[in-house]
């Protein structure tokens, strides 16, 4: 069971890690793409957290085999 980041929307922190690897780079994409931060907004400080985690050391690439 993964962790959940926004309980409002139900959304897994492995959804927002997904979309960080997927593209987003700012809380409004993330927002737009998964719900979250749509109605407390107490998950706010944790997605902009991984979000600066997640930039600022991205997951290196799948080695070739
Ligand atoms: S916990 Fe994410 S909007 Fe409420």
């Amino acid at each position: 069971m993964s962790e959940i980041t926004c309980y409002c929307f139900n959304v897994e922190k492995q959804r927002v890690i997904a979309a960080i690897e997927g593209g987003c780079s700012s809380l409004g994409e993330i927002k737009n793409l998964l719900g979250v931060t749509g109605n407390c907004a107490r998950c706010q400080p944790d997605i902009e957290l991984l979000l600066e985690f997640y930039l600022k050391f991205p997951k290196p690439p799948a080695a070739a085999d």
